[in-house]
């Protein structure tokens, strides 16, 4: 029987995120598939294409899709946007793998872009797909006011850039082999590194859809949790994981000296947080009935994850 002080149990809902997931991947998948044809130079689009599709979760496009159908948008309106977001990420991908930044053999399984095609072709590989995903949000996005497409163009450029991706990436690199990180500099290279991605995933769904002010910053919130939570998870499985199960080299963190939140906290504790971050975002999803599970299991996947 259950007293008034006791916590009843959420009801437990039967939202089926697996098979969610791979339908929505297997739509993302085909879009990308069909959004760079190969032409002359095939060199350069072949090696574009290696990593675009190459894999991966396709985790920002599926949470762009999610948010434009929870305010009312269509798939239509959405995946231009979703397939840029993928580019912009597996650019980031390309980049970050190089020699004169991580020298990763690895992503996702296979050789690293660099590994196959030589570094000067990887760079202008990242470079091509940066610039195309801007081109293909401009020209492909189709039934949305062009406002609002203009604000997620504003919004994919800043992500990209130094107050973004860039600014995350220049502090990650600083603080390599430096033995005093604050937990505030490692967050904020998390929050621009990874977080500011996965935020604007999050929210350029939903301004499509029209969605409004306060709409968009609850988003926000539900996004900036789920985006620390992320690299939180990130950084305890390149500890526990397997190179097989993760796709790309393990242990490079202890290796490369880098502070992460294991390193700061311990594994628990960092389990702990990354669970709180979780609740939080999920919290921010209260007003929204049964059309925001796919979000709340997305946020709850996160700290379950095993790669
Ligand atoms: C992976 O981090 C790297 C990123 C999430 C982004 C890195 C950003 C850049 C290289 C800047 C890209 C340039 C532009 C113009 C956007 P990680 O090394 O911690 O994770 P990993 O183990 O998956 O490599
Ligand atoms: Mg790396």
């Amino acid at each position: 029987m259950v007293t008034t002080d006791e916590k009843i149990p959420q009801q437990r809902t039967s939202f089926d995120l697996t098979s969610y997931l791979k339908h929505q991947k297997d739509l993302v998948d085909q879009a990308l598939e069909s959004s760079l044809p190969i032409t002359k130079p095939e060199k350069i689009y072949e090696a574009m294409r290696y990593s675009l599709l190459a894999g991966g979760k396709r985790l920002r496009p599926i949470l762009c899709l999610a948010t434009c159908d929870l305010m009312g948008g269509t798939v239509e309106m959405a995946m231009p946007t979703a397939c840029a977001l993928e580019m912009i990420h597996t650019m980031s991908l390309i980049h970050d793998d190089l020699p004169a930044m991580d020298n990763d053999d690895y992503r996702r399984g296979k050789l690293t872009n660099h590994k196959v095609y030589g570094e000067d072709i990887a760079i202008l590989a990242g470079d091509g797909l940066l610039s195309y995903a801007f081109e293909y949000v401009a020209t492909q996005t189709r039934n949305v006011p062009p406002e609002q497409i203009l604000e997620v163009i504003a919004r994919l450029g800043r992500t990209v850039g130094a107050a973004g991706l860039v600014g995350g990436q220049v502090l990650d690199l600083e603080s390599e082999g430096k033995s005093d990180i604050t937990p505030e500099t490692l967050t904020f290279i998390h929050t621009h590194k990874t977080g500011a991605l996965l935020e604007t995933s999050v929210v350029s769904g939903a301004i499509l859809a029209g969605a409004t002010r306060e709409e968009v910053e609850k988003l926000s919130r539900y996004a900036q949790n789920i985006g620390l939570a992320f690299q939180i998870v990130d950084d305890i499985l390149d500890i526990t994981a397997t190179q097989e199960e993760l796709g790309k080299s393990i242990g490079k963190d202890v290796q490369a000296q880098k502070a992460t939140y294991p390193s700061l906290w311990g594994i628990e504790e960092s389990k702990v947080q990354a669970q709180k971050l979780v609740d939080e975002a999920i919290a921010q999803l209260a007003p929204y009935s049964e059309k925001a599970e796919p979000l709340r299991a997305i946020a709850q996947f996160i700290v379950t994850r095993t790669h």
